[in-house]
């Protein structure tokens, strides 16, 4: 793998300043966007005054803590434009997530937003070894997802040249990654093994494509995948983090120098982490759940933004901006099973070590008798020399997961291509236990 390393001058001053004065900076911007939000929008007016709290009250930023926290739900309620801060005409860009009950959740850009996001995201990318000048394959799927325009717009912005392509074609996503030999690509990690496959079924060496770095998020991932990826296609894996509601992609992203963590780019987008049951929040280095207060957003501010995503602060080491460490799973993707906490990354974990298996999984649940089980659907390896049989390799997984993660499995190894493919986000759980 080449050394991506940028060179310091390129990266904004922001990235190397003082602690001081990055503070100094978050209490301004954090005072106009409290102000902000209240004096625009009627939701966050009205909480703050049943919380008896005010803008005024924020002399420093740990008084963040006294101001309520803002939920998923407040989005589907104020269905689509009632969290806007600004008049319609102000705006010029609305993503939507699809979700998959109820109304979508809505979020709403001004230009100047879009201009931030395309300024915090050109700067994921400079951390992750792209530059001017550089091709970017951009395999996130476009259209009311944030991840595909999101992307789109960095890559423009760093000055490199965007191939728009969009999620799904495989074949022809290994044509165009083998035509235009582009540096960096950006994509889903679960999509990139796709595009993994689409190499093997080619016939082409992935290692031998032009890929140097690969951008891969909009999804938990493992470092026993980020080895996968690497192998594969001989070029770094880095991780890129953002949600719809404080932005898109690009509200933090690993250094390809470092790989140690998402540093967060909290000169916009301002971190807590909070004890999920209890709401107060916790020092640096403790486990617990993201929450995200936007510091310069226009159209759609967001105060303490409860992300559901579980995760830690760190201190800054390839830039003075915390990092954030690589996220374990949403609280929502929890499987309790018998009484043990599992997130589909644990068990990604023992599939990526298990010799004979291919990296595809997803995991099923269902009712046996009146008990929860679990079954984990892999796929043998036919690349692999010398893959011990399915029936040893399953072994193996149902040993691993019960010793590492702690559950009792079913372990079914199918063929090549039997286990579900994704397009984007991958589906890791699949839950038919109500069905039976
Ligand atoms: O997934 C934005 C995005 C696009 C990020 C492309 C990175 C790359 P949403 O669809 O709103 O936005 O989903 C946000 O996805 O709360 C996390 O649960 C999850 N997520 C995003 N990035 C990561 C990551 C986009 N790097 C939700 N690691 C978030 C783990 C991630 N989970």
């Amino acid at each position: 793998m080449k050394d991506l390393s940028p060179v310091k001058a390129d990266l904004d001053p922001i990235e190397l300043a003082s602690r001081d004065e990055i503070a100094a900076l978050q209490l301004d911007r954090m005072k106009w966007s409290l102000r902000h939000a209240y004096d625009n929008v009627e939701m966050y007016r009205k909480r703050f005054d049943a919380a008896g709290v005010h803008p005024d009250d924020l002399k420093e930023l740990k008084d963040l803590a006294k101001f309520p926290f803002t939920h998923k739900d407040d989005l589907r309620a104020h269905y689509p434009f009632g969290l806007a801060a600004v008049p319609k005409e102000k705006l010029v860009r609305i993503h939507a997530s699809s979700g998959t009950t109820g109304k979508p959740t809505v979020v709403v850009y001004t230009q100047h937003d879009i201009d931030v996001w395309a300024d915090t995201l050109a700067r994921s990318l400079r951390a992750s070894g792209l530059r001017a000048g550089d091709i970017v394959h951009n395999a996130y799927g476009y259209g009311l997802f944030t991840g595909g325009l999101g992307a789109h717009y960095g890559i423009e912005k760093l000055g490199a040249t965007v191939v728009p392509m969009g999620g799904g074609q495989t074949e022809k996503q290994v044509q165009l990654i083998t035509d235009f030999a582009p540096k960096g690509i950006m994509v889903t990690p679960s999509y990139m093994l796709n595009i993994l496959e689409g190499f093997q079924k080619a016939g082409i060496d992935p290692r031998s494509a032009s890929l140097e770095v690969g951008v891969f998020g909009a999804e938990p991932w493992t470092n026993a995948m980020r080895k996968e990826v690497e192998d594969a296609f001989d070029m770094h894996a880095v991780d890129i983090y953002g949600l719809s509601e404080i932005m898109g992609p690009g509200v933090a992203n690993e250094c390809v120098e470092t790989k140690d963590g998402l540093h967060v780019w909290e000169d916009h987008y301002y971190p807590e982490i909070i004890n999920p049951v209890t709401g107060e929040v916790v020092e640096d280095g403790e486990e617990g759940e993201l929450v995200f207060t936007t510091l310069t957003k226009e159209g759609m501010p967001m105060i303490r933004y409860r992300t559901r995503d579980l995760t830690r602060l760190l201190p800054g080491t390839a830039r003075s901006m915390r990092r954030m460490e690589k996220i374990t799973g949403r609280s929502d993707d929890m499987i309790i099973l018998r009484g043990v906490n599992v997130f589909p990354t644990q068990i990604e974990e023992q599939v990526m070590a298990t010799d004979g298996l291919a990296p595809y999984f997803q995991i099923e649940l269902y009712k046996s008798g009146r008990m929860d089980a679990m079954r984990v659907l892999v796929e043998a390896n036919i690349n692999a020399a010398d893959a011990p049989s399915r029936e040893a390799a399953a072994q193996v997984l149902t040993k691993r997961v019960k010793d590492m993660v702690g559950v009792s499995s079913e372990v079914v190894v199918g063929d090549p291509g039997s286990v579900a493919r994704s397009q984007g986000k991958a589906v890791r759980v699949v839950d038919n236990r109500r069905k039976e």
